[in-house]
Order: C-alpha cells, then sequence, then structure tokens
C-alpha cells in the first residue's frame, strides 16, 4: 500500500477520534477567533452598515507564513494582519497588510484584499469536495455547533459586495483550496447605477447608496411606496427636509427601493434580481409567479462570490465533475461551476420546491449542458442504502455542495429565530449526514 493509499484509507476512522477531540477543543478557541479575527458582532449589524471599501489607491503587501498561535497573534497585533486559525489544521497563516483593513467581512480573501491561506488537516482533506453555505448573521453559538459538525473545520464570512452591487454577508464553511482563486468574466457591475443606468438620472445627490442591501426574500408593498411618493410630492421638486430624507432612504435601505422616475421609487423587479445575483435574466422565469421568483432568489447563492470560492476546482477537474448538489434552489451551485466552464458530468440535485426543480431543469436544457442531471425531492429520502445505489451508478461525488433553510437562523425572522434546532434549520444537519454517508462509500470502495 502507497503512503497515499494508506492514509486514505486510515482517514475515517480517524476521523472519528478527530472529532472528539475537534468536540472538547472548538468551543475554547472559537470565542477568540470570532471576536478578533471575524468580528461577528459587526455581522450581527452588517445589513445597516454602508461603510466599508478600501480607500482609493490603498495597497496591500503579500506575504503568507505559517507560525506558532503565539506569534501569530503577537505578529497580527503589531501588523494590523488578518489571521485564521483552524481547529482543523495545525493552524494557521497571515497576511501582512501595509495597513490596517476596515473590514472583517473578506474570509480568506476577496479581489482587492490580502489573501491568506489554509493548512486543513488531511482527515477533512477532499475529495470529497464540500461546500455549505448560510448566513452569517445567525447566532455565533449556531455557527460554533455547524463548525463542530464539519469537523472543526470553521466558515469563512465573505460580504458579496466585493463581488457585486449587493451586500450578502454570507458563512462558507469547506475544504476547497483558498490559494489561486480567479473571478468569473465578465465581472459584473459593482455598483447599482452601473447595474441600472436608465435609473441613473432619477436618482438624488441626497441618496448616496451605490450598492443594495441584501436581497431578501420579499418585495416592498405598493403602500410602501405611494407613501414615499406622496411625501417627495409634498416637496414640489425640491430636496426634501433632512428629516424627511432620512426617513425614506431608511426605507429605501430596508427593502432596496430603486429610483425608477423622478420622485418615484420601486422595489427591484425579478430580473434586475436575477443580474445582481449574477444568473443570467430571466434564469427565474416561466416556472413560477413574481413572488414566488422574489423568494426563490432571495434565498439563492450570489453566482460571482460562490464561483470565486469555486473556481480552484477547475484546474482539479479538467474533464468535469461529478456533483451532489443538496437545497439545490434555483440552482446557483450548478450555474456558478458552468459559469467556470466546469462540465458537469453528473449532477444529482436535490430540492423539494417544485417550481424551484423546473428551472433547474430548465436551465440545464437552456445552458446546453452535456452531463446528466437527476433530481430528487426530499434531502430526508436519500437515505445511505439510496445513495450507495446511486454510488454504483455514478462513481463518486466529486463535490457535495448546499445552503440549507436558514428561516429560523436568519436575523430578519423576529418571529422564529429558533436556531438550528428550528423546523427548518434542522435540516442543516441532513447536509453533514450526507457528506459522512458519501465518505463512508467512498471509503469502502477503496478498499
Ligand atoms: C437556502 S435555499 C438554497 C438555495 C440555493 N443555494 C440556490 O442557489 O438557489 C434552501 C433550499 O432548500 C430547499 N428545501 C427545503 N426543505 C428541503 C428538503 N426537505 N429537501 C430538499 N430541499 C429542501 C428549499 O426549497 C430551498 O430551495
Amino acid at each position: 500500500m502507497t503512503h497515499e493509499q494508506s492514509r486514505k484509507y486510515c482517514k475515517g476512522s480517524l476521523r472519528t477520534i478527530f472529532r472528539e477531540n475537534v468536540e472538547k477543543a472548538v468551543d475554547k478557541d472559537l470565542e477568540e477567533i470570532w471576536s478578533e479575527v471575524y468580528g461577528l458582532h459587526d455581522i450581527e449589524t452588517s445589513d445597516s452598515d454602508e461603510s466599508v471599501s478600501l480607500d482609493e489607491g490603498e495597497t496591500w503587501e503579500r506575504t503568507s507564513v505559517t507560525v506558532s498561535k503565539k506569534r501569530h497573534f503577537e505578529e497580527r497585533k503589531s501588523l494590523g494582519g488578518h489571521t485564521t486559525l483552524l481547529k482543523s489544521s495545525k493552524v494557521v497563516l497571515t497576511s501582512g497588510p501595509s495597513s490596517k483593513p476596515k473590514s472583517r467581512m473578506t474570509g480568506f480573501g476577496t479581489p482587492g484584499f490580502p489573501v491568506l491561506s489554509r493548512i486543513l488537516n488531511p482527515l477533512v482533506e477532499g475529495p470529497p469536495y464540500f461546500y455549505f453555505e448560510n448566513v452569517a448573521s445567525m447566532p455565533k453559538k449556531e455557527w460554533e455547533n455547524i463548525t463542530r459538525h464539519f469537523d472543526g473545520v470553521e466558515p469563512e464570512f465573505v460580504d458579496s459586495k466585493y463581488f457585486c452591487a449587493c451586500r450578502r454577508p454570507r458563512g462558507y464553511v469547506h475544504n476547497l483550496p483558498v490559494e489561486g482563486r480567479k473571478l468569473i468574466l465578465p465581472e459584473p457591475p459593482m455598483t447599482v447605477q452601473e447595474l441600472l443606468p436608465r435609473t441613473t438620472e432619477y436618482w438624488p445627490s441626497w441618496d448616496p447608496r451605490t450598492k443594495l442591501h441584501c436581497i431578501n426574500t420579499r418585495s416592498a408593498c405598493n403602500s410602501i411606496c405611494s407613501g414615499l411618493r406622496n411625501l417627495l410630492l409634498a416637496s414640489d421638486g425640491a430636496d426634501p427636509p433632512l428629516d424627511v430624507q432620512k426617513h425614506i432612504l431608511k426605507k429605501c435601505s430596508s427593502w432596496n427601493l430603486i429610483w425608477t422616475g423622478p420622485g418615484q421609487l420601486a422595489p427591484l423587479e425579478p430580473h434586475e434580481i436575477e443580474l445582481l445575483l449574477g444568473f443570467d435574466e430571466d434564469h427565474t422565469r416561466g416556472a413560477s409567479n413574481k413572488t414566488d421568483r422574489i423568494q426563490s432568489l432571495g434565498n439563492s447563492f450570489q453566482i460571482n462570490t460562490v464561483a470565486y470560492h469555486l473556481s480552484v476546482l477547475k484546474p482539479l477537474y479538467p474533464t468535469g465533475m461529478r456533483v451532489l448538489s443538496l437545497f439545490s434552489g434555483i440552482g446557483g451551485a450548478e450555474v456558478a461551476l458552468h459559469k467556470l466552464g466546469i462540465h458537469l458530468h453528473y449532477v444529482v440535485s436535490v430540492e423539494i420546491n417544485q417550481n424551484n426543480k423546473i428551472m433547474v431543469e430548465s436551465w440545464w436544457k437552456k445552458s446546453g449542458q452535456r452531463g446528466k442531471l437527476k433530481q430528487l425531492d426530499n434531502i430526508t429520502d436519500l437515505t445511505s442504502d439510496v445513495l450507495q445505489d446511486l454510488m454504483e451508478e455514478i462513481g463518486e461525488f466529486d463535490l457535495v455542495i448546499g445552503g440549507s433553510p436558514c428561516n429560523n437562523l436568519s436575523g430578519n425572522n423576529r418571529v422564529s429565530r429558533v436556531g438550528l434546532a428550528g423546523p427548518d434549520s434542522s435540516l442543516f444537519f441532513e447536509f453533514t449526514r450526507v457528506l459522512e454517508d458519501v465518505r463512508k462509500v467512498m471509503h469502502r470502495r477503496k478498499r
């Protein structure tokens, strides 16, 4: 048996021991990581914070070294640099920026920010690669719980405002390499004015927004827009008084309203949201009504962000990938991989919503996929036996990807934000259960 074979052979049983140790160790240091590195207290309010970007002309020097934990934190203090401590690995990495970053939602690096590196514990290395997404603003203890279920792999927190014209603060837990990431081209519009140039002439000077807020699952109702229109009418073409401006801007921010005429505000249309999120126009058209389209889009991946993370897979799979897409929604994962030019050899897509399934199926045909798409409904029906049979037909999965429902986790939910134990959000545990089953089948096949 070669060294590589024996390492893989031992992976399964070692993982159990490793997981037990992680569970003991992870609690202590996560607190430090969250407050010092990611500043999660900021993330909770990030939807109302518009202020972060690098100053023009600001540059970063890149260095990347592995250091001991103590030295690492000392260096971080003196350099003002980014660091991250990985429970799933021996640790650390750094970069030495020439000045202190103003935002902490840049994960292992976004375009224009320092690139960090990490050393994953071999026990959590792919294949299979995994990639899990959920809202950054969920309570910290829930992210800690998620981390434990991923054998100590911590989330990378990223705001999509670095990739497009809207915010989308998300946590991504994955075992992908983090070096060599690439953007999909063409790069998308980075401001709302570039995205919707026809609206620019109506944008008053007192509305400073260039980025929209996180795309939600609901639109503003007519009464909100007509109420604002009446306020604007009362000023008779002049700039409204400051307190009225402030009130209007607050509503604009909460509901992502855009200027569609002189003194006229309106919510985004589904085709505009599609473009903001990096889908092709009309991706969701045809399968459902406007309300459902907006809801499905509000739950989906931001394509440019996710594609940036997944881009490292392209050189690893030059002939294509076998993908298990869980909670596929409108197919954000599939679209991101396709836009990267990765051939989708086989996709098993698990999604319970029939309209979403139709959208994925119709995109599959429209985009001229030559691989095979198999669609399943309820993830709870994807038992280990079903998976075993599937993998007999398909072979191994290269990637398990998805974002589980966030209904009971999101800061927007004021009624049933009961955490991972909630009826929808507890589906998260299905993701790690299925991932573990995939690993077991792959492990058995290697013997
Ligand atoms: C956060 S969304 C994921 C969106 C997806 N990442 C995308 O890009 O569109 C969660 C999805 O899980 C689906 N879902 C909810 N319960 C499910 C279940 N029991 N089995 C499979 N899918 C489910 C929902 O319909 C929803 O589309």
